[in-house]
């Protein structure tokens, strides 16, 4: 009986702690080498047309989760279990690559995440030629 009793403490315990890891180490999956691979279109020429029309969608279709400093706390940030992430960490966009941003948002986050698809068809439906100058957007306003 105490056996039992303790072995399911122990089994309770370790599921417990194995759930609390989890939620601390959520990653943002890596794109497929394809996606890696590509060339954003508009690196190095961001022209100010191209960064005014980005930012205006920018502010329609992210701002409220990304924030407009591009930070990770929009005004609905606080209601996501899984938070954005802070673009302007020092580094932070210098470590990856245009490819995998754009397909983060073309194709949307991890399941649990509430970053959904933005590219052709989705609600949302954004051309992919926009898609890349979002992600311009974003490497030009907010590296760090
Ligand atoms: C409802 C909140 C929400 C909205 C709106 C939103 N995002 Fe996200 N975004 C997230 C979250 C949360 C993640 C992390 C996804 C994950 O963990 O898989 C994310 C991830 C990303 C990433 C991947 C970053 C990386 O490090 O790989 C990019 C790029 C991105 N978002 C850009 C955008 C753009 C551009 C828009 C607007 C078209 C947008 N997001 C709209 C919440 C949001």
């Amino acid at each position: 009986m105490k056996i039992t009793y303790l072995l399911s403490t122990v089994f309770a315990l370790s599921f417990f702690s194995a759930t609390m890891v989890n939620a601390g180490e959520h990653e943002i999956p890596t794109a497929p080498d394809e996606y890696l691979k590509m060339e954003n279109p508009y690196a190095g020429e961001a022209d100010e047309d191209l960064l005014k029309s980005a930012g205006k969608l920018y502010k329609r279709k992210c701002k409220k989760c990304h924030g407009s400093k591009g930070d990770g706390k929009g005004s609905s940030a606080a209601d996501l279990e899984i938070k954005p992430p802070d673009f302007t960490e020092p580094g932070y966009l210098a470590g990856i690559k245009d490819g995998q941003l754009y397909w983060v948002l073309l194709k949307g986050g991890s399941e649990e995440a509430e970053m959904e698809a933005y590219g052709p068809g989705t609600d949302a439906n954004i051309s992919e030629d926009d898609l890349w100058k979002l992600v311009t957007y974003i490497r030009v306003n907010f590296s760090k």
